[in-house]
């Protein structure tokens, strides 16, 4: 049976040799051969979702500001390359509905990260279902919607349960199995700083698909691949996809 996630995924796109969370960075992931991107999402000031990390736009695009505060207008016109090099100016922030339309272009698959600036975790859920519900074709496997946030994750759960689910987790929550039974999830992507063989074999044995981020050393993948992981969340999948050949 397929895994719901490949050996190797694109950390935002391959963030290590294009400017994360753009379509350049989705574009390269696939030519380097990658079948999975991660990226993240968010909602711009008046609620279009886009791609982006942070909650403010300094570090990776020419704007200032929250990211909440910025309307799509206005965001659309910002640099979100120049910041990684100068052969890079000139590609702009993708809005979630580009991105998905590039995604079945590319017969790449998603996880798309749920990354809500504070407060909100249920309208960046519903807007991501709302894009994903109109973007991705019905019944094509490969998508699936992982977030920090738990709210964002039950709001995804309640408005589109067919569409798998990943609890992402930092350091190990005492709730965590819980939270990912009553979150109805399919996979837990963990950070690489805190997993243990041990926490790894536990949520082997209890039936989830296991990712792992963000692993750009391939000695340490294989290592990983020895605790049960099932995916590696890397920023340069090309490398890490030719590593890892036979995995
Ligand atoms: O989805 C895995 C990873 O992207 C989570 O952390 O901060 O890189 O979005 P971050
Ligand atoms: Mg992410």
């Amino acid at each position: 049976m397929d895994r719901l996630l490949p050996p190797v995924v694109g950390h935002r796109g391959a963030a290590a040799d294009a400017p994360e969370n753009t379509l350049a960075s989705l574009r390269l992931a696939a030519e380097q051969g990658v079948k999975m991107v991660e990226f993240d999402a968010k909602l711009t000031g008046d609620g279009v979702a886009i791609l982006m990390h942070d909650d403010r736009l300094e570090r990776t695009t020419t704007g200032q500001g929250p990211v909440a505060a910025a309307p799509w207008a206005e965001i659309r016109q910002l640099d979100a390359g120049a910041w990684f090099g100068p052969a890079w100016r000139g590609i702009g922030v993708p809005s979630l509905e580009e991105t998905l339309a590039l995604l079945v272009e590319l017969d790449l698959n998603a996880n798309i990260e749920i990354k809500p600036c504070p407060g909100r975790a249920v309208e960046t859920a519903e807007a991501i279902v709302k894009a994903v519900g109109g973007h991705w074709p019905r019944n094509r496997p490969g998508l699936v919607l992982s977030s920090f946030a738990r709210e964002s994750l039950a709001t995804a759960r309640d408005a589109a349960p067919a569409v798998p689910r990943g609890l992402l987790l930092w350091k190990k929550p005492a709730d965590w199995s819980a939270a990912a039974v009553a979150l109805d999830c399919c996979a837990v992507h963990c950070a690489a700083q805190y997993l243990t063989p041990e926490w790894a074999a536990e949520i082997k044995r209890l039936g989830y698909d296991l990712a792992v981020y963000t692993v750009n050393d391939p000695v340490f993948a294989w290592q990983l691949r020895d605790w049960g992981v099932d995916s590696i969340i890397t920023d340069s999948p090309g490398a890490m996809g030719t590593a890892l050949h036979g995995w």
